[in-house]
């Protein structure tokens, strides 16, 4: 089969090399895009008379025809290609005769594989987006049946301070908040058109690039047209927002992992979102939440395959750029299926909130309260802390809590303290009483949960 470049050369491609140069197996995902690109291209070429409207018209005609042989399977997309863009042209060339050839009039691959992948990206950008805004809903309904379940929070993994389990779920549900963000900000800068820079510098036909970006829903055109042909920020950056959103999701799933655990136990996964071992017949275990952590991993080193492949390179086009999309494509889809997966493994969750409450009672987690009810009654926050800290002691070696303690035993620290005391260390108490904004009372809660709900109806 002929090449594109058939003219120069008087060798046949080495199969060897063929086979490594074409990008065909992973591009061809690309084919609506490449198609989409080339009708609107055709269009463009006509309606500036760069063409005749005979032959844009078939060349339209030649693309809808083979899209619509793609879809339904009558074209199969494989052969000598050296990707997408060639196998669609010569398509089109087979079927369609001479007007075929005028499609690639004021157009190199170098600006049309810029722009299909801005198209495809695009288009795969708002799937996540419904994936995300999806499980933000999800977290944000689980979080809404516990804005008053009382757990304990951590710092260090050590036991911290008493907090409602709806305030844990929803600082995931603004971390995802952020990355949908981040997914919007990204398709900024994505949803510009290249083409028009041809090959590198432009071209001499009288082109009209806007009518080309409008036909494509595209915000504008890119300014420069080494730029145009050499840019790949905006898969770098959707690359970094799937690492992102696999960051998030991926220490929730460390957390959902640990709830699960015997020593834990504050949550149970559905059985059909857990698996069991070959030889351990009690074994219940949270596979689909490792698998999300450990995925993780790929994405981070597709994001430094981008980086590190554009790092060194002239401009404008290298073949090196081809290598843009198995990274980016594994990026997407691993994202996607993480999300897809993550949203109902989540909702399945059976919460165990008496065990949520019997970690809260022991840990001294408390303690905090105590100082503030010392430094309420006027003793600077610094001494409160310290007589807390020798009453846990006391309590540590007297085997108590701090409930159990007697007001005389609380009197030899300090002779501020008073009945009230009980129920200043109340957990209830503890959590209902934070009321700051942000914090972890059930009033403060319900109020962040109605920035996200607005936030997801925007
Ligand atoms: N398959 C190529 C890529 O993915 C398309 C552009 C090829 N351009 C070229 N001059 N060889 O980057």
């Amino acid at each position: 089969m002929d090449k594109l470049w058939t003219g120069r050369f008087k060798k046949r491609l080495n199969d060897k090399a063929d086979d490594f140069n074409s990008s065909l197996p992973f591009d061809m995902r690309m084919y609506k895009q490449d198609i989409e690109g080339s009708v609107a291209h055709a269009t463009m070429l006509a309606e500036q008379g760069i063409i005749p409207r005979e032959d844009s018209e078939a060349i339209i005609t030649g693309l809808l025809g083979i899209l619509t042989d793609i879809e339904s399977g009558g074209l199969a997309i494989d052969g000598e290609y050296e990707d997408i863009h060639s196998f669609i042209e010569s398509t089109l060339t087979s079927r369609i005769g001479e007007a075929g050839k005028r499609l690639h009039t004021a157009r190199s691959r170098n600006d049309q594989v810029a722009l299909d992948l801005r198209l495809y990206l695009r288009s795969e950008s708002e799937e996540i987006e419904g994936l995300l805004r999806n499980l933000i809903g999800t977290v944000a309904a689980l979080a809404g049946n516990h804005t008053d379940t009382v757990m304990c929070g951590y710092t260090h993994l050590q036991r911290a301070q008493p907090i409602t389990f709806g305030q844990h779920l929803l600082a995931y549900a603004f971390m995802l908040l952020r990355d949908l963000d981040r997914l919007r900000d990204c398709k900024k800068r994505m949803n510009i058109s290249p083409l028009g820079s041809c090959a590198l510098a432009g071209t001499g036909f009288d082109i009209n690039r806007m009518y080309v970006a409008e036909i494509l829903g595209m915000d504008g055109v890119s300014e420069n047209s080494l730029d145009g042909v050499s840019d790949r920020d905006f898969a770098s950056e959707l690359a970094f927002v799937a690492s992102m959103i696999m960051m998030h999701l991926s220490r929730f799933s460390e957390e959902i992992i640990l709830w699960c655990s015997w020593e834990f136990k504050y949550i149970e996964l559905d059985d059909s979102f857990s698996t069991g071992s070959s030889i351990m017949p009690q074994k219940k275990n949270a596979d689909i939440a490792e698998l999300v952590r450990g995925k993780t991993g790929r994405v981070y080193g597709n994001l430094m395959t981008l980086l590190t492949m554009l790092k060194g390179l002239p401009l404008a086009y290298n073949k090196d750029m081809q290598e843009d999309k198995e990274a980016v494509f594994d990026s997407i889809d691993t994202v996607k299926n993480a999300l897809a997966v993550f949203a109902p493994m989540l909702a399945s969750i059976r919460v165990n909130k008496d065990n949520m409450r019997k970690a809260a009672a022991t840990g001294f987690i408390n303690a905090t309260d105590g100082a503030d009810y010392l430094s309420s009654k006027g003793l600077p926050f610094r001494s409160a802390y310290k007589i807390m800290g020798e009453l846990v002691a006391y309590c540590i070696d007297n085997k108590k809590t701090l409930e159990e303690l007697t007001l005389a035993e609380y009197r030899r620290f300090s002779d501020l303290f008073d009945g009230d005391i009980y129920s200043a260390i109340d957990m209830n108490n503890c959590v209902s009483k934070r009321v700051s904004r942000g914090g972890t009372a059930p009033q403060s809660v319900s109020a962040q949960l109605d920035i996200i709900k607005k936030a997801l109806a925007e």
